[in-house]
């Protein structure tokens, strides 16, 4: 039985749509990111879950009871917002403290609980501080320790790092996940962030317009996207347009050439396709008759131990990208003509 179950969910402001039937079933344990762009009803759906707002149909159901009529304090969880939501004239220790003081726990109980959590989320030495003398990351920790003092029922996380910088944002997600699993709860994680998305979770649900996308692990969405809108959305990817030549050999013309892909295996000659090329799976090599395709570097982009290298396919306009090790990509120049190479059996291939 799935522990968390939004059924046919759906909400609109005025004459917009913002939630189209959304279903997704959590297990208990289950890390889950909700992902999509700027808009996209993340939070609509979040604060839905958590009772701050009502579902226009739809119901939400928590162990196999519908609570979609609970008010928010009867639902118990706990909820980490984007902007530091502390309250700025309570310690540390006494924000945590506030969720159990609410439920009229005894003060020694409530204290032991403020220092345990204030202890899981790395900060037991910091509990006398008020707001404005701890960092952002800290905060957001200390937003944590909040929401899971009260053991809650659904952990709900609404872009709790994207205030934060770059290298902050990357320890305080690590130390998200291993709370999450140390304590098992249930979590929904709002973040616009495919890398953060893809690094923590145990699904991904990609969402697009008020509509789910796609549901599946970090390696399925990446690896398998079930559309160009998710194959976009979750990382560079170039879009090669080609014509299956032979469906039962598995042979597609692409700007002129023919290529192997295992994945043209029965479909019907004349198909439209797109392949999908993740710039980890592109191989450029020296000019060479074997090569799949040929194009010339226009560009180098420096990324540290990787560079990615944008070539113009011979042909046509259409790019692709390869990401590869610094140190080999310093040897091709820009302007040079290179082949184009991938495993046959790896890209994904769209239908157009
Ligand atoms: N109370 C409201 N009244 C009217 N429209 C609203 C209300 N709340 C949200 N919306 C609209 O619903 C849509 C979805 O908003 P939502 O906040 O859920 O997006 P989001 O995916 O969380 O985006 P972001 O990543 O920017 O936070 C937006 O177009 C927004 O303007
Ligand atoms: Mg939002």
């Amino acid at each position: 039985m799935s522990y968390l179950q939004l059924d046919a969910v759906a909400k609109h402001y005025g004459s917009r749509t913002v939630l189209r039937d959304v279903s997704i079933d959590l297990k208990a344990g289950e890390f889950v990111s909700l992902l999509g762009p700027s808009g996209c009803g993340k939070t609509t759906l979040l604060r839905i879950v958590a009772g701050f707002d009502q579902p226009d149909s739809g119901r939400v159901v928590l162990e196999g009871r519908d609570i979609s009529g609970l008010a928010p304090a009867k639902r118990q969880m706990g909820m980490v917002f984007q902007a530091y939501s502390l309250f700025p004239n309570m310690t540390a220790q006494e924000n945590v403290q506030f969720g159990l003081r609410v439920r009229r726990q005894d003060a020694a109980a409530q204290q032991k609980r403020a220092r345990e959590v204030l202890e899981l989320v790395g900060l037991a030495e910091h509990a006398q501080k008020y707001p404005h003398q701890l960092s952002g990351g800290q905060q957001q920790r200390v937003a944590l320790a909040r929401a899971l003092a009260i053991s809650p029922a659904l952990l709900l996380l609404d872009e709790p790092l994207s205030a934060l910088d770059a290298k902050v944002r990357v320890q305080l997600r690590d130390e998200i996940r291993r709370i999450q699993q140390e304590t098992g709860v249930t979590t929904l994680f709002v973040t616009h962030d495919q890398e953060e998305a893809l690094s923590i979770s145990d699904r991904v649900v990609v969402m697009h317009d008020g509509v789910l996308a796609q549901v599946g692990e970090p390696a399925a969405i990446y690896g398998e996207p079930a559309n160009i809108f998710v194959a976009r959305f979750v990382g560079a990817v170039a879009e090669l347009p080609g014509v299956v030549a032979d469906g039962s050999g598995g042979m597609v013309t692409v700007l002129g050439r023919q290529v192997a892909a295992s994945r043209a295996r029965g479909m019907a000659a004349g198909t439209r396709v797109y392949f999908l090329l993740r710039p980890e799976t592109v191989r450029l090599g020296p000019p060479d008759a074997a090569g799949m395709l040929h194009g010339t570097v226009i560009a180098r982009t420096f990324f540290g131990a990787l560079t990615s290298l944008k070539v113009e396919i011979t042909g046509g306009t259409d790019c692709v990208t390869a990401a590869m090790a610094s140190g080999d990509a310093a040897n091709i120049a820009i302007g040079s003509t290179v082949s184009v190479n991938w495993d046959p059996d790896s890209p994904r291939l769209l239908v157009a």
